[in-house]
């Protein structure tokens, strides 16, 4: 079976191609992405595997159909970047629910205690035999209030290592978890305590912009914000209203709603055009990385494995353990709830 693989990058090819020895399956890798324009490299292919860049709308949805192609791997969690519902019926769409949700928690933490105790400047400093230790007075996280959207597998992993720095930890999930001892609390309330936001919810209609001017306007001066979740649940031109007004303390960005151009790719050497990223960049209170809070040894592992038992279900006609739900409609009759195929 034949996978014409998306937006591959030098770090997927080997776990990719040592997942798939002794299978079935070949990979084709293509560095560009998915989209409309590029979607006829997929002719002739079994199966489509996409990253969190790739455009999965319906021109693609559509034209996969027409190629004959029935089934899209997503190599991450994220889908928002898939037009769910025009899927149904048409491309069965699997994903990789968790790969190590550690990752992304921990990546999480290490930019918090960068930003906050300046490493990233006392590391260029003592590259340089400059000793001085001005402008590098942080804060202890011991005893601060920490507020995390969404309490799912990152966002509970990410509570505990605060709670192991001694934080205090407050929480709010459309869905609070039952049976754990988080405090749940409006986002209002959340916005007002919290000396530092973390965002671990999915980007949704919901939460796109969670992090706007109206948010901002409520936030304890010098809150420091966190995302490695979506860029897009930040409004990024009001998050840099919110630093040069100084509500905003600092931010660490792991994502960023424009990003899906620039990320992943060298610039060094280019102008950027985006004025909000290269400005937010210039900040010595923001620290940006290039969506890399997944990027460890063991995530790559499980990403690939995971794809590669998706795919092979797929073409064995087995159920679909990590099927995305279409939201069909038919919630009585659901037949993922059955263990089925849904279409
Ligand atoms: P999860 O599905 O386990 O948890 C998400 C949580 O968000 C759930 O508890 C859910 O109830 C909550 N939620 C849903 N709608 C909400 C809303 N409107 N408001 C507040 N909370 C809401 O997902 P997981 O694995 O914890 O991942 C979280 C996010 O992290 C993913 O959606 C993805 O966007 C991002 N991610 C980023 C990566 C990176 O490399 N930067 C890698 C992997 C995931």
């Amino acid at each position: 079976m034949k996978i014409a693989f998306f937006d591959a990058k030098e770090y997927d090819i080997p776990s990719f191609q040592a997942a798939a020895k002794g299978t079935d399956l070949e990979f084709k890798f293509y560095e560009t992405k998915l989209t409309a324009d590029t979607v006829e490299l997929a002719k002739g292919y079994d199966g489509v595997c996409v990253f969190v860049n790739d455009v999965v709308d319906s021109a693609v949805i559509e034209k996969l159909a027409e190629y004959g192609i029935g089934v899209l791997a997503l190599r991450c969690a994220g889908y928002n970047n898939v037009d769910i519902r025009r899927c149904y019926g048409k491309l069965h769409v699997v994903r990789v629910p968790a790969y190590s949700p550690y990752a992304v928690a921990e990546h999480t933490m290490a930019l918090l205690l960068t930003s906050i105790r300046r490493i990233h400047k006392a590391y260029n400093r003592t590259k340089d035999f400059n000793f001085s230790l001005r402008g590098l007075t942080g804060f202890d996280l011991h005893g601060k209030t920490v507020g995390v959207i969404g309490t799912g597998k990152i966002g509970r992993i990410f509570i505990d290592i605060c709670r192991g720095f001694g934080m205090h930890v407050i929480a709010y999930d459309k869905y609070p978890a039952q049976g754990t001892d988080i405090e749940y609390v409006s986002t209002d309330e959340l916005f007002r305590r919290s000396d530092i936001i973390s965002l671990h919810c999915p980007l949704t209609e919901e939460t796109y912009h969670i992090i706007g001017r109206e948010a901002i306007g409520k936030l304890k001066k010098g809150a420091v914000i966190l995302n490695t979740s979506r860029g897009a649940l930040i409004d990024a031109e009001a998050l840099l209203e919110g630093i040069k007004r100084r509500i905003v303390g600092a931010a660490c960005l792991d994502v960023y709603e424009e990003e899906s151009d620039i990320f992943f790719r060298d610039f060094s050497g280019h102008i950027v055009e985006d004025d909000v990223l290269a400005r937010l960049i210039s900040m010595p209170n923001v620290i940006v990385t290039s969506h890399q809070a997944f990027l460890t040894e063991e995530a790559l592992t499980n990403i690939a494995e995971t794809t590669v038992a998706n795919l092979r279900a797929y073409f064995a006609g087995e159920h679909l353990e990590n099927e995305l739900c279409y939201r069909c409609g038919k919630v009585e009759d659901c037949k993922k709830e059955r263990s089925e195929r849904c279409f």
